[in-house]
Parts: structure tokens; sequence; C-alpha cells
């Protein structure tokens, strides 16, 4: 296949938080479909917080993408145009990792995983059943293995990760949940369309009491996204035994100074368990999770808000609200 494709590059390497204008949309050759793999039309790419840490190379130890060559990493949702692998065809939907900011992905076999789109959006791929929704299952079902009839709190609770976590830990029996998020219209998707208990909107005077009384009998368990401050103040409110999972800390990734020290005696006076989570150590487990995240999706019953632009004019300016918080639900580009 030969022409023309437009791809997102940074312009030069940055050492700070990422803004629209670190990103040029530029054109280059579309990709040839390689030996035992596939060309991918993507349909749709997804925008999340640790590629503002990659693009600086202090994500996971992940090299930062070369300006001015390299597309600005992404997982993303579409359609092979051109197979050369086995048990690949032409049209199949697939989900991929490497997906990057382009219009097409030459990629290996190995890098897609064929997705089944009925009655389902390609956002629904990138969002709930996408990488968010993974680590969000991983949290709470095999991290904090939540139970009926817990209380579980969580952070971010507006955000793709925060939300689904929140309507998979009803999925799992939870008696109460609730979610801290910031400005009213965030709390609104929390309680209104992610259907939390409460949500209380740090942003306002007063919100320390708000959520105790939001959480008269404690919480035993904690979904960490944003700070150390926070997983604090829910430690605070845990009941002995409780389980807390650190999957992100959102107010930091940009911050000059690493985060103040983790609050030991408040761990051990509550006999409580921490646990970190990496969602890549879950990557071969998403056909598990799937089957039991894609039945809530289609029935309405896990849903996540979505802010999306059309096309890479807007996309700069998205990921930049994306990587300051102020966008609602997934952040995602549809091409
Ligand atoms: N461990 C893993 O493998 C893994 C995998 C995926 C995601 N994560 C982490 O999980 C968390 C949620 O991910 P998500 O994709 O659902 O993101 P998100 O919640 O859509 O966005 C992050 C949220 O963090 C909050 N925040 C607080 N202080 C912030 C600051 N200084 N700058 C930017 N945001 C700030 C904002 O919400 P409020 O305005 O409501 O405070 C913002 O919307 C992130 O920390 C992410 O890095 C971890």
């Amino acid at each position: 296949m030969t022409g023309k494709m437009q791809q997102g590059v940074l312009r030069a390497a940055i050492d700070r938080r990422p803004v629209a204008s670190d990103i040029a949309i530029i054109e280059t050759p579309r990709p040839d479909c390689p030996e035992d793999g596939v060309l991918v039309k993507l349909a749709a790419i997804s925008l999340d917080p640790y590629v503002g840490t990659r693009l600086r190379g202090k994500h996971m130890g992940e090299p930062a993408p070369v300006p001015m060559r390299d597309a600005i990493p992404a997982h993303g949702v579409g359609q092979i145009a051109q197979s050369r692998a086995d048990g690949l065809k032409e049209g199949d939907w697939v989900h991929t990792t490497e997906a990057g900011w382009r219009d097409y992905a030459a990629l290996p076999a190995s890098a897609v995983r064929t997705i089944d789109m009925t009655g389902l959006d390609p956002a629904d791929h990138l969002g709930p059943l996408g990488m968010p929704g993974l680590t969000a299952w991983a949290a709470m079902a095999k991290r904090a293995e939540v139970q009926p009839g817990d209380s579980v709190l969580i952070d971010a609770a507006a955000g793709a990760v925060g939300g689904t976590a929140g309507q998979i830990a009803r999925a799992l029996g939870a008696s109460r949940i609730t979610g801290i998020a910031g400005g009213p219209e965030k709390c609104a998707a929390v309680t209104g369309t992610y259907r939390f208990d409460a949500c209380i909107d740090y942003r306002t005077e007063g919100w320390r009491d708000a959520l105790a009384a939001a959480l008269p009998d404690g919480l035993n368990v904690h979904l960490e996204n944003v700070s150390m401050d926070l997983l604090t103040l829910a430690l605070t409110h845990m009941r002995p035994y409780g389980r807390a999972v650190l999957c992100g800390l959102a107010d930091q990734y940009h911050a000059d100074a690493p985060p103040p020290g983790i609050p030991a005696g408040l761990i051990i006076g509550k006999r409580a368990s921490l646990m970190g989570l990496v969602v890549y150590d879950f990557y071969d487990r998403w056909n598990e999770f799937t089957e039991f995240a894609a039945p809530l999706v289609r029935s309405g019953d896990l849903k996540i808000a979505k802010d999306s632009v059309t096309g890479w004019a807007d996309a700069p300016a998205l990921f930049e609200r994306m990587l300051a918080g102020k966008h609602i639900g997934k952040a995602m580009v549809r091409l």
C-alpha cells in the first residue's frame, strides 16, 4: 500500500509536563504491511496520563520517542487494512497497545488482539474494556479481591480507571462505593453516570468532613490514583484489615520533588494490606477480563464518559487538557 498518512510527534525533547505546542502533526509515508504482520487503519487512539511521563523518558524505564520521528505512544483500536499473518484478515477489528498517534500502524501479528465490536463502540475498547478497564478489574477483582458487603473508596473517580473500578466493585457485590473527584461536573458523572453512592468534591470547603460523613462505617477497600496525601486520608478511614491498591500518583507525575513517605504507622495500626499494581502484569489476562466486563458494557451496567475529538488537529489540545486532569472520563482521538 502506498500513499501518505498523518502522524503526531514531539517537536523536541522535553523535561516537564508536555503541552499542546510540544506536538507536531506531520505527514509521513504510509507503511507497508510487514511480513507475518498486519497493517491496521486506526479508528481511535487513547490519551492516557502515563504518556505524559513516557514523553519525558520517565515511565517504567521505557525510552522517550525520538522527536520528529517516532509516533507519540498510544493504545488504539482499528481495522486490518492488509494482512500477511495467519488467522488475521482484512476488516477484522483489533486492539493494540502499540498504535501510536498515526493513521496506520504496521505491526507484528503478536501486537494485535482481535476484538468483538458487536454492540460496542471503538471507544469502549479504549475505556472500560481497554487498558484503564483492565487496570480497574486487576485492582478490584484481583488485587483487592472486593467481596460482597465491602465499602470502597476511589479517587480520580471520574476517570476511566476510577469510574470503571467503582462499577466493577458494584458488580462484585460491594455495598457502598464512594468517590473523590475535582469539581461538580466530575462528581455529577461519578454519582449519575457511574452510580457511585457518593462523590466528594475536594475543591469545596469542608470536603474532609463531607468525606467522613459519607463513610460513617469507614472503608475496607481503597484505590489510590492521585497522591500519598489522599492515600493517608483513606487509611485514616480504613477499617482493620482493609486493603489499599496503589495504582497511580497523578498529582505527582510532573512534580519536582518525590512524594512524601508512606504512613507506615497507619498501615500497621490498621493491619492493612497495601498493594502496588502494574497493569502490564495483566495483559495476558485481557480475554478473562473481557469475558467479565463486555456483558456489563453491553447491558449498560458499565459505562464511562467519553471526552473525544475527531481528527488530529484538536488532539494536542485535548492531550494537554487530559494531562492537567481537566477532562472527564476517557480522553481519546477518533480518526
Ligand atoms: N498502575 C497501573 O498499571 C496503571 C494503569 C493505568 C492507569 N494508572 C493510573 O491510574 C490513574 C487514573 O488513570 P486514568 O486513565 O483513569 O486517568 P484520569 O483519572 O482520567 O486522569 C487523572 C486524574 O487525576 C486527577 N489529578 C489530581 N491531581 C492531578 C494533577 N496534578 N494533574 C493531573 N491530574 C490530576 C484528576 O482528577 P480529579 O480532577 O478528579 O482529581 C485527573 O482527571 C492515573 O494516576 C494513572 O496514571 C495506573
